[in-house]
């Protein structure tokens, strides 16, 4: 057991009572509209408190005020038979009220102790509004930009997608689970959920273990390395098996394997929902085969309250599965600190003096300029002048509370934030020489709105083109088959860039999109994501120089939608071609070239940076020794730049075959004009292990490629080196 303490009241439990702790239930009025009247509440909450009297609730998610979440606490510790806390939870994944950017946006910092500080700063506001518990980090790997739910994660690649979860984790436990700040990470979605074929949400995913173990697993595993307590079971399927029933992964791996402590609760009806998936009979069944698999919390189906009381009767689940669930989560219950002072998140001052400061929106403002990636600035259009230039502001983002907080907010609302617009008229304050228009809706053209767009064009020096896709584009359950601009605002595009102006495009978007014309041609173009409360002043900082872009692609925009899925970190086949022009009887299409329109890791800055000096400590390394290569990096511009520094390496040949770079690691390097830093990265050889043919980790002896470079697919510098299976070739 984990304490003699729980085991007693274990011991002191009904059947029933441990049911109540393996169910989590929506609160009776979901969320963010809820009109919950304390003196009165209604009849679906007086059924709710009845449960908790009954201890047959073990917490509530989307409670929608912190009144509310005190009421239960007290019924649930003053009037129910052993008065164990209840635990209140929601879906805080880029921010409680002062909202961050999107997760993905943060992630092309390659900064992962930035997010680290915005997941303190949202846990701080969340456990001062009452809550114990986040459906957060989603540490998904997404690589297919088709699935909407990419811009939940940290993009494509691994190792990113690792840091930025144990980043994350670290941010929302802080230094102690029992601290009033607070609150308990749930790394999800258990697993593999981001594999979806084609893009579609919830569909199937058919990987095989070797994915799963070198791509989908490890950023669980470095969120539970870093402390994570909980983990939610993904809604799809692997191979036939739906994860919320799959004992392989929730059991063997994570508990067997891993050691994890704490306990797994399913997405929502993800338990009911193994009906429809064609594998279990019903809802009876549904909770006995998501039980026995490890599913110790059912979130909102109400299926193990309602069926493991019988189930364990007639012995179809063992009396111990129960325990061993239950004692999971009551041990979460204490290090979470509830059990010592279940209101320790339930304080309604300090709700008033902790949530949505200035202090909160500052950070929200460099977590946004930190985010913000150039892709493209011809002839050092960027940045702009505050003084002198007449700007038209145009598309259906320029204006307006919509399409600022981005996807999946609980609490924080468009009309806290400060659009783009506002921000401009900040820094243009003479308003004769900032106009803006519309131009086009999200998808559908307005009337004579692309003339007004062409006119104030004509009148302006530079176009800022807001353009893109709306935040009801992406996250969870808006896959789209079509990755490309809305043809009504790129029509606009076309229009505009027939004037001839300089155009930079602002990017708005929670995913890679496949670039085409006026778009792509525009001399700059600025992906600005889902930004935040503070969108505005951030994208205002970076067009006019306050700020220094310094983000990287964390998902490759590919050419064309047909390329998705697309990641960089692609084998290479029997037959592959580097050529730009279709190659016959080669790996590629006959309509576009293979590499990415931008890739993985691509990101300009206002300086000019060049790689050069490739030096490497030593021609060889054994299994236990290491080397340091390095770089010059320069900034041969004008202006201060950050460069992120990225670190690849592929073995080849090898006995089972690896990508054709793999990033390794990464270093942000400032750099002033003219100014040059040697860069240099160790490489351990247990940093070149990898799966072998029978799954097991392996330091290959061989021959390893070596890349520091700007992006998974510029060159940069690169060496080579050996690894030896004697001591004798070390240095
Ligand atoms: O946390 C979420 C999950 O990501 C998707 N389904 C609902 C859960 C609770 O809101």
């Amino acid at each position: 057991g984990k304490s003699p303490t729980l085991d007693a009241l274990l011991a002191q439990m009904t059947l029933e009572e441990k049911a109540g702790q393996l169910t989590l239930m929506p609160a009776a009025v979901d969320g963010r509209v809820a009109t919950f009247n304390p003196a009165q509440p209604d009849a679906s909450f007086q059924k709710q408190f009845a449960d908790a009297r009954a201890g047959r609730l073990t917490g509530l998610l989307n409670t929608p005020s912190l009144e509310a979440m005190r009421m239960f606490q007290d019924v649930a510790t003053k009037q129910s038979r052993l008065r164990i806390p209840m635990m209140f939870g929601a879906d805080v994944i880029h921010g409680y009220r002062t909202i961050f950017p999107v997760p993905l946006a943060e992630a092309a910092s390659f900064d992962p102790s930035l997010a680290e500080r915005t997941s303190r700063v949202a846990a701080i506001e969340a456990a001062a509004s009452g809550l114990d518990w986040t459906y957060a980090p989603m540490v998904d790997v997404a690589r297919d930009a088709r699935w909407g739910r990419g811009v939940e994660g940290a993009g494509e690649d691994v190792l990113l997608s690792s840091d930025m979860a144990a980043a994350r984790v670290r941010g929302f436990q802080g230094k102690s689970l029992k601290d009033n700040d607070a609150v308990l990470a749930c790394p999800k979605h258990f697993a593999a959920y981001g594999g979806a074929e084609a893009g579609l949400d919830y569909s199937s995913v058919d990987v095989s273990e070797r994915s799963l173990r070198e791509v989908y697993l490890p950023p669980f595993k470095s969120a539970f390395d870093a402390g994570a307590l909980s983990t939610m079971a993904a809604f799809n399927e692997i191979a036939g098996i739906p994860a919320s029933a799959n004992p392989w992964l929730l059991t063997d791996v994570l508990h067997k394997e891993w050691k994890f402590d704490g306990f797994v609760v399913s997405d929502w009806g993800s338990d009911v929902e193994l009906i429809h998936h064609g594998f279990a009979a019903d809802g009876r069944d549904a909770a006995r085969l998501a039980i026995l698999a490890g599913v110790d919390m059912s979130m909102s189906s109400a299926l193990y309250i309602t069926h493991l009381p019988s189930l364990v009767a007639s012995g179809e689940v063992p009396m111990s599965r129960v325990d061993e669930a239950v004692r999971r989560i009551l041990h979460v219950k204490a290090e979470l600190g509830l059990f010592e002072n279940p209101y320790r998140r339930l304080d309604p001052a300090r709700a008033k003096t902790r949530v949505f400061i200035p202090a909160h929106r500052a950070l929200a403002r460099e977590a946004a300029q930190r985010s913000i990636v150039l892709l493209k600035n011809d002839g050092d259009l960027l940045p702009l002048s505050p003084q002198g230039k007449r700007v038209a502001l145009i598309g259906p983002f320029a204006e307006g509370p919509h399409d600022l907080v981005g996807p999946w907010t609980v609490f924080g609302v468009d009309a806290e934030a400060v659009d783009l617009a506002t921000g401009l008229r900040r820094v243009i304050t003479d308003p004769a020489r900032l106009s803006v228009v519309k131009g086009s809706d999200i998808e559908v053209p307005i009337p004579g709105g692309i003339d007004a767009a062409v006119a104030a064009a004509k009148n302006a020096d530079v176009v800022l083109l807001a353009i893109g896709e709306s935040q009801d584009m992406t996250g969870e359950s808006h896959s789209r088959s079509q990755i490309v601009m809305p043809p009504a605002q790129q029509a606009l595009a076309e229009a505009v860039a027939k004037t001839g102006k300089p155009i930079v495009v602002l990017l708005k978007t929670g995913r890679s999109l496949a670039l085409e014309g006026a778009v792509l041609q525009a001399q700059a173009i600025v992906v600005t994501w889902f930004l935040g409360t503070e969108t505005g002043p951030a994208i205002a900082d970076v067009l006019f120089g306050a700020a220094s872009p310094s983000a990287r692609l964390p998902v490759s925009f590919p050419r064309s939608p047909g390329q998705e899925p697309y990641h960089y970190d692609h084998k290479s086949s029997g037959r592959p071609t580097t050529s730009e022009k279709y190659d016959p009887f080669r790996t590629n299409f006959i309509d576009t070239p293979n590499a990415a329109r931008f890739p993985f890791g691509y990101g300009l800055t206002y300086g000019h940076i060049a790689y050069s000096g490739f030096i490497q400590s030593t021609p060889s390394i054994t299994a236990n020794g290491s080397i340091e290569v390095s770089a010059m990096i320069t900034n041969t511009g004008t202006r201060p730049a950050t460069e992120v520094v990225q670190l690849y390496t592929r073995k080849n040949p090898a006995s089972v075959t690896q990508p054709v770079r793999k990033l390794k690691a990464y270093k942000r390097v400032d750099l002033k004009p003219g100014e040059s830093k040697k860069v240099s990265f160790t490489i351990a050889a247990a940093d070149l292990a990898f799966l072998d043919q029978k799954l097991q980790p392996t330091i290959e002896p061989g021959n390893y490629f070596v890349w520091i470079a700007p992006s998974a697919e510029h060159e940069g510098v690169s060496g080579q080196f050996t690894l030896t299976r004697t001591a004798q070739a070390a240095r």
